[in-house]
């Protein structure tokens, strides 16, 4: 039976080689991040307010004009296309039907058009910028013309992770898979039929500006996270001349750099650590979010990532100020177990669960949840 994340992940685990599984669900150096964000979760207690009349408690709530159904959106994740063709639509047309935002990684495997084309939900853009500063342009052009409406520059990935479980299953570019990995496909007939036909999944949305055809040479870089270094506060001013509508930036972890990105003027923030496929050695994030929201004092919305599992989670964050979770592997363990329909589960049991949090806490709206609904935290 499927009833919640772990259910998903380990049938996931059954369904996917493990080549895949491991590229999904892994971390950085030796795991302890991705493993302090769900522990230190886990540390932050609730306590409820008795007596409520919560007869009509309702989880939604509104950001730059868009109304979710739950304070949940769709982490940008690249290379969807490993888990089935089509994923980043699917994960999107999921997304909508939830009522929640999807976020379209750069490294995302179908053309934003045709995303955006299937999918009438709210869409925002995860901008990696690399090769020439022409490239990241024209993604944010054509997203603006197809109805992405908020920009999310990811800001900790100047080189890429590093990730002994795929070094060790040789998840290397050009993809030359081991007899090893040869035999775990042949071991998942329904993964593998599904890509007769397609071939390996491509990066379909960072091609050349002067034609529409993928390079190699950046199919290789963002493949092995080779992005431009010389992105910097400076460059954000660039940004805001191709992109009018809000600009977030994701990967924010300093509480002086959450100050100086309202200083130059985002939109808002998104703490996070990458899910713990970056630096390993960095904070959780529900350890670092206070002293971020301390240093932006209410002046742009905080959104937090890593490690958010249950719609009790998500309470936790916002109790503590933040104003929406992302959530990344959830979802992509919903599409391995069960397709479209998996992630719709994965989703709607988020807000399930927060709106049976939030009635058990007597918080009526979400932004009823408030710093007093903290109890404790043990150790
Ligand atoms: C397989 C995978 C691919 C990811 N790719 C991207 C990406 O392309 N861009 C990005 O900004 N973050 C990427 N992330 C990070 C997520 O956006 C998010 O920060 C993280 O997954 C949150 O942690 P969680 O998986 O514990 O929910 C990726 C994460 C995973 C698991």
């Amino acid at each position: 039976m499927l009833l919640n994340f772990n259910d998903y992940r380990c049938r996931a685990r059954r369904r996917l080689p493990r080549i895949v599984f491991d590229f999904i669900d892994g971390g950085a150096d030796a795991q302890e991040c991705m493993l302090h964000n769900t522990q230190d979760l886990s540390r932050v207690m609730l306590l409820p307010h008795c007596l409520h009349d919560v007869t009509s408690v309702d989880t939604t709530m509104t950001l730059f004009g868009q109304t979710w159904k739950s304070p949940v959106a769709v982490a940008p994740t690249g290379f969807n296309g490993l888990l089935r063709p089509g994923a980043d639509v699917m994960l999107a047309r999921a997304a909508a039907a939830a009522g929640v935002p999807f976020i379209l990684s750069t490294a995302s495997n179908v053309r934003l058009e045709q995303v955006a084309s299937e999918c009438s939900g709210v869409k925002w853009l995860q901008l990696y910028v690399m090769g020439s500063r022409q490239i990241a342009e024209g993604m944010m052009r054509r997203a603006r013309q197809c109805g992405y409406t908020v920009l999310v520059l990811t800001v900790d990935v100047a080189t890429g992770g590093n990730r002994e479980r795929d070094t060790r299953n040789g998840m290397t570019t050009p993809f030359r898979p081991s007899l090893r990995t040869l035999l775990d496909f042949g071991r998942h007939p329904s993964w593998a039929l599904r890509f007769v036909g397609e071939g390996t999944p491509k990066f379909a949305n960072v091609v050349a500006p002067d034609d529409a055809s993928q390079s190699p040479e950046l199919t290789a870089a963002l493949a092995n996270r080779q992005l431009d270094r010389s992105v910097a506060w400076e460059s954000l001013a660039w940004l805001r001349k191709h992109w009018e509508g809000p600009i977030l930036i994701k990967g924010v972890l300093h509480p002086k750099d959450a100050k100086r990105a309202l200083e130059a003027g985002v939109n808002g923030i998104i703490v996070s650590n990458h899910g713990g496929r970056q630096l390993d050695v960095v904070p959780s994030t529900i350890s670092a979010l206070p002293a971020v929201l301390d240093a932006v004092g209410g002046a742009i919305p905080v959104l937090v990532d890593g490690g958010f599992r249950r719609g009790g989670d998500v309470a936790k964050a916002l109790a503590l100020g933040a104003k929406a979770v992302l959530v990344g592997r959830p979802v992509l363990w919903g599409l391995a177990a069960a397709g479209e329909p998996g992630v719709r589960a994965v989703l709607d049991t988020f807000t399930t669960e927060l709106h049976r949090a939030m009635t058990l806490l007597g918080a009526i709206r979400v932004d009823d949840l408030r710093d007093d609904h903290v109890a404790i935290t043990r150790n």
